[in-house]
């Protein structure tokens, strides 16, 4: 049996700020969901990271489907609509153009989609992120999917030892996808040096090389390439099948122990740690940190488990304080140096107004003048 798992995730507005959305916006997304997509879809999950809505569809219709995806923009603008009713900051603010035009991207909603013939027993994450960008999931699938050091798996599971072949997006592309494909283990350096700049080279999928199956999928959207200027942070999702011929649950959750230092934070503009927090989590230190949640399910017959939460053990509790403490020393030097993205990252307007305001005030002195001084 064919299933497609679909996530479109999306901000249409939080309470307090960009915190978390309200539990009416929630239920208005849930309820529109349940009754426009009952022929459509043979199950779904609506959930939050942050002020971000996720809405995991499950159906048969393949991926990139105007059907799936109108049903979950319709959602959202009802949200949206919710949203502006109850004065929630930033309503509909992920929603970039004004009508539907078949497909959510390039409309500002995040997608990462996958379709794949059902294993007898089909487990799979979901992984929803806030306050950062696509390339946060860069090290963390490379280590996953790649280095033996992380996945005991790639030396010891005779289906995954011949590797995966990573597709990677050149997200500062705009005129289409600019893509790549490159094969673990034999292009690692070339893989490597694509995944060490998270701001513009970005795991769009991954493949088993076993047997050519979709292993995971990213969503590689940012917003500031649909609208021009900053709207917020690109908050990615990303979906990965495990178990068997894939890493195992525990291999893919592994790297974000390590709670790798990623771009956005405080107005999108700043360096700070991957915290893995416990569903229901919003933002709090300095609009952040940023933040991953997993819900963990399978899938049978197109229909879902309930959820359950990784991250919901005593063993993150240590990563979370570390963490903190992370976050802590960065932000003691502010704005320096690493601690803030580079001016080509810098989301807002006003530093570049600045620094264009002090253009036609340098001087140049040449080294005769000096002589001369
Ligand atoms: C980052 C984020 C927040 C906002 C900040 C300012 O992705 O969402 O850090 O950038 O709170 O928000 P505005 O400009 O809406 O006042
Ligand atoms: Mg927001
Ligand atoms: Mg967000």
């Amino acid at each position: 049996m064919f299933t497609t798992l679909t996530i479109i995730k999306a901000d249409v507005g939080s309470i307090g700020g960009h915190i978390a959305p309200s539990r009416r916006l929630l239920d208005t997304i849930t309820r529109r969901i349940a009754s426009d997509g009952e022929s459509l879809l043979s199950d779904f999950f609506v959930g939050h990271t942050g002020d971000d809505i996720a809405i995991l569809m499950v159906h048969p219709r393949g991926v990139g489907d105007s059907e799936i995806h109108r049903l979950a923009w319709d959602a959202f603008r009802a949200g949206t609509d919710s949203a502006k009713d109850q004065g929630l900051y930033g309503a509909g603010q992920d929603l970039l153009v004004s009508s539907f035009s078949g497909n959510v991207k390039g409309a500002g909603p995040a997608v990462a989609e996958m379709e794949f013939e059902e294993r007898p027993n089909e487990p799979f994450l979901m992984f929803l992120a806030d306050k950062t960008e696509p390339g946060a999931f860069n090290l963390p699938l490379y280590l996953a999917f790649a280095d033996p050091m992380n996945t005991a798996g790639l030396l010891l599971s005779p289906e995954i030892t011949q590797g995966f072949r990573f597709r990677v997006q050149d997200v500062s592309h705009v005129d289409g996808d600019r893509v790549i494909e490159l094969e673990a283990p034999e292009d690692l350096y070339r893989l490597a040096a694509l995944l060490r700049d998270n701001d513009r080279f970005v795991v769009e999928s991954i493949r088993s090389r076993h047997d050519g199956e979709i292993a995971a999928v990213v969503s590689t959207q940012r917003l500031h390439n649909i609208a021009g200027k900053y709207t917020g942070k690109d908050d990615p999702v990303m979906l990965v099948r495990v178990q068997k011929n894939f890493p195992a649950t525990g291999e893919i959750l592994a790297p974000f122990a390590a709670a790798p230092y990623v771009g956005g934070f405080m107005r999108g503009s700043h360096v700070g740690p991957l915290m893995p927090v416990k569903h229901g989590t919003g933002c709090s230190y300095f609009d952040g940190p940023p933040i991953i949640s997993c819900w963990a399910f399978c899938v049978h017959h197109g229909r879902l488990t309930e959820a359950l939460d990784p991250f919901d053990h005593p063993f993150w509790d240590t990563v979370r304080d570390r963490a903190a403490e992370k976050a802590l020393e960065m932000r003691r030097q502010g704005f320096s140096g690493p601690a803030m993205l580079p001016y080509s990252e810098l989301e807002y307007g006003g530093i570049v107004k600045i620094l264009e305001s002090l253009e036609s005030k340098f001087t140049v002195v040449r080294q005769d003048e000096l002589a001369a001084v």
